[in-house]
């Protein structure tokens, strides 16, 4: 487990003092893939760096399985760090050396073998798919081998913990889902903790078990990826949300439908088997609604399905508020985007 307590971060520049992260605490799931997301200078780099204290944190504590490393000696400190790797969005390759140096850079001086070091880098070289390009140097790379070489080296001392800073923001659409795969599996087969910074909700959706969203140095939100997707609270996390679920476009959309007095455009959201119920017409059948689907979209995270969809509803106001009682008592989500009765 990796669990920041009260962690705070000020940088002091040209005598103004700059908040970076402002106290915040944090328990990271061991053996999870945890996304963080927020605008540029919301502070995610500078969570990650005091994660391994590469950073070291104006106040607070970050205790990993038990240890507080803010007690550990330079020695200890270095022994600690070697179990955690770290991945970033340029690669930061030593361009004069080879793949294979490359991957072999972070057990120098371990006390291995040089064999043990050979057998070492194959089996990485192996793992991330890059046995051919062994001696080829990073100018002969496309970005994409570059970060999986990146990713062996990260792994080569056999880390608890992975820390990506935008590993597949150089990347493109395709380069990055290879990755986010290696990843994942890198989690599944090896179990290794990860946690990921991206400006990406599709990175989340795509690898992510949990998310953390955040703005100005603070937490905004948190919480399983799945909760998270169907149930966003704070206007930060709707606005990541809005690319994958195409609010914008819905958003003038529906601006510019005209309604009448007894209708209101309802938007539903519901996860898992709800998508699979008859809820629409039981609801034009038993509260005499009628009901017309606008648009709807289904996301499928961690194979769950979850359904949005904005329907317009017409009939007796106590009809139409009956209804979305009883899409509520049966997990529906509702949330009312336009009334026909406050529409001038
Ligand atoms: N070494 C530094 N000295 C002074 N200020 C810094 C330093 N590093 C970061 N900051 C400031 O701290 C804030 C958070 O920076 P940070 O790099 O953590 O943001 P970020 O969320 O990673 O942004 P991005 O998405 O652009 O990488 C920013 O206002 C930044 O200018
Ligand atoms: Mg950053």
């Amino acid at each position: 487990m990796i669990e920041l307590k009260n962690i705070g971060k000020t940088y002091e520049n040209k005598g103004q003092n700059i908040e970076a992260l402002k106290e915040m605490s944090f328990k990271f799931k061991k053996g999870e893939i945890t996304g963080i997301i927020g605008y540029s200078g919301a502070g995610k780099s500078t969570l990650l760096r005091c994660i391994n204290l590469l950073e070291i944190p104006s106040s607070g504590e970050v205790i990993i399985d038990g240890i507080n490393l803010n007690t550990l000696d330079a020695k200890k400190l270095r022994e600690t760090r070697k179990k955690i790797g770290m991945i970033f969005q340029h690669f930061n390759l030593m361009k004069s050396r080879s793949v294979s140096k490359n991957i072999a850079y972070p057990l120098k001086g371990s006390g291995f073998s040089k064999k043990d070091i050979d057998e070492r880098v194959d089996e990485l070289l192996d793992l991330v798919g890059l046995k051919d390009k062994k001696n080829s140097y990073p100018s002969q790379l496309s970005g994409g081998q570059k970060q999986r070489v990146a990713i062996a080296r990260a792994l080569a001392n056999r880390p608890n913990l992975i820390l990506c800073d935008e590993a597949t923001s150089a990347l493109d659409p395709e380069t990055t889902e290879s990755i986010l795969k290696l990843l994942k599996k890198i989690n599944n087969d090896l179990g290794v903790t990860i946690i990921l910074i991206t400006h990406q909700m599709e990175v989340i959706k795509e690898i992510c078990d949990s998310v953390i969203v955040m703005e100005d140095g603070c937490v905004k939100e948190e919480g399983e990826v799945v909760e998270i997707f169907s149930r966003p609270k704070t206007p930060i996390t709707k606005r990541f949300l809005s690319s994958i679920f195409n609010n914008d476009k819905s958003q003038s959309y529906l601006e510019n439908i005209d309604l009448k007095k007894n209708q209101k455009i309802v938007q539903l959201s519901y996860v898992g088997n709800n998508t699979e119920e008859a809820y629409i017409s039981r609801i034009s059948r038993d509260y005499e609604v009628d009901a017309s689907i606008l648009f709807g979209n289904i996301q499928i995270i961690k194979e769950t399905p979850i359904g949005n969809m904005v329907v317009k509803l017409g009939g007796a106001e106590s009809s139409i508020l009956g209804s979305i009682d009883y899409l509520n008592d049966n997990k529906i989500y509702t949330e009312v985007l336009k009334d026909g009765r406050k529409t001038v």
